[in-house]
């Protein structure tokens, strides 16, 4: 089986006891990564982690304004492609995979990050923003990984996909009301596990990253002062902190189907 590690192997020495002690550092040089939703928040916060890392990055978002301006920010334009698109389109996952292949050919790790959040009541949750959440967020993640993987089969050197989920879809917070967005990422959940066992024979590897609650734009004003205690720390995450767990589960290579959770305690406990 031929595995396909988007780390670059550290030195290897067997101990006195004939141990493998070969490590791995965070080095994605020899990396393409897909970032979906990577026009803002999260999703630029992880583009940039593996562009510091060394990858080649392609970003998508559906606004190509927003996306061409986020793609300037990041700068190194040489390690940079853009695809506009809704996820929950095929065409967009099959136009993000043909990007990573003919700029720079091919895909070595998908990060499935594109969502949005909308905290309403359940019962004025609309058939739209329902369909938002299940059509953009759970099909759109299933369609993209759908692309990437054929790609990666293809390739037959393995590689790495990483989903992001939320802490709120297994720890709800009633002063939050957020069951539209809580059923897509049980549906992501699902498909993490079930993509996990289904696709380690190929040597990809399938883990979500579950944050809490993130000070994003997402979040709107006040965030702080109304949602920092739902957490152990009592303080919201940063963007930057989700990225180093996203870079830290892409790599590593004999982690899947996992669950990391970057909450600051959310799905722990209460300080009382
Ligand atoms: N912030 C938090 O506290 C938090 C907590 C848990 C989980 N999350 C998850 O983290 C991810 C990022 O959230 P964020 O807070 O960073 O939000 P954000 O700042 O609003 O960014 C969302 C990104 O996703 C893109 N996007 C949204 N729907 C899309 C679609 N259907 N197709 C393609 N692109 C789409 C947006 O681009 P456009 O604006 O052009 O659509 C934008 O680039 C989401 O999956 C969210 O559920 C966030």
């Amino acid at each position: 089986m031929t595995r396909a590690p988007p780390g670059k192997d550290g030195p290897s020495s067997g101990n006195a006891h004939g141990e493998e002690e070969r490590w791995t550092m965070r080095d994605f040089t020899d990396s393409t990564v897909i970032v979906t939703g990577a026009s803002s928040g999260i999703g630029l916060g992880i583009a940039r982690g593996f562009l510091d890392g060394g990858a080649r990055v392609v970003l998508n978002g559906r606004d190509p304004g927003k996306l061409d301006g986020a793609a300037r920010a990041l700068g190194r334009p040489e390690r940079v492609a853009e695809v506009a698109g809704d996820i929950g389109a095929a065409t967009t996952g099959e136009a993000l995979v043909r990007t990573a292949v003919e700029r720079f050919g091919g895909v070595d790790v998908l990060v499935n990050n594109a969502g949005a959040f909308v905290s309403t009541p359940f019962t004025e949750v609309t058939e739209e923003e329902l369909d938002g959440f299940l059509l953009g967020g759970l099909k759109g993640t299933y369609l993209t990984t759908q692309a990437a993987v054929r790609r990666m089969r293809e390739q037959g050197r393995g590689g790495s996909v990483v989903v992001i989920g939320s802490a709120l879809a297994s720890h709800s917070v009633g002063a939050l009301p957020c069951s539209a967005p809580s059923a897509g990422k049980g549906g992501v959940y699902a498909l993490t596990t079930a993509l996990a066992a289904e696709l380690a024979p190929d040597g990809i590897r399938v883990n979500m990253v579950a944050p809490g609650v993130i000070r994003t734009r997402t979040l709107g004003r006040g965030a702080e002062e109304r949602y920092a205690s739902v957490g152990l720390l009592g303080r919201l995450g940063e963007v930057g902190e989700v990225a180093e767990a996203v870079l830290y589960i892409a790599g590593a290579e004999f982690v899947t189907g996992q669950v990391l959770r970057v909450d600051g305690g959310h799905t722990t406990g209460r300080t009382g």
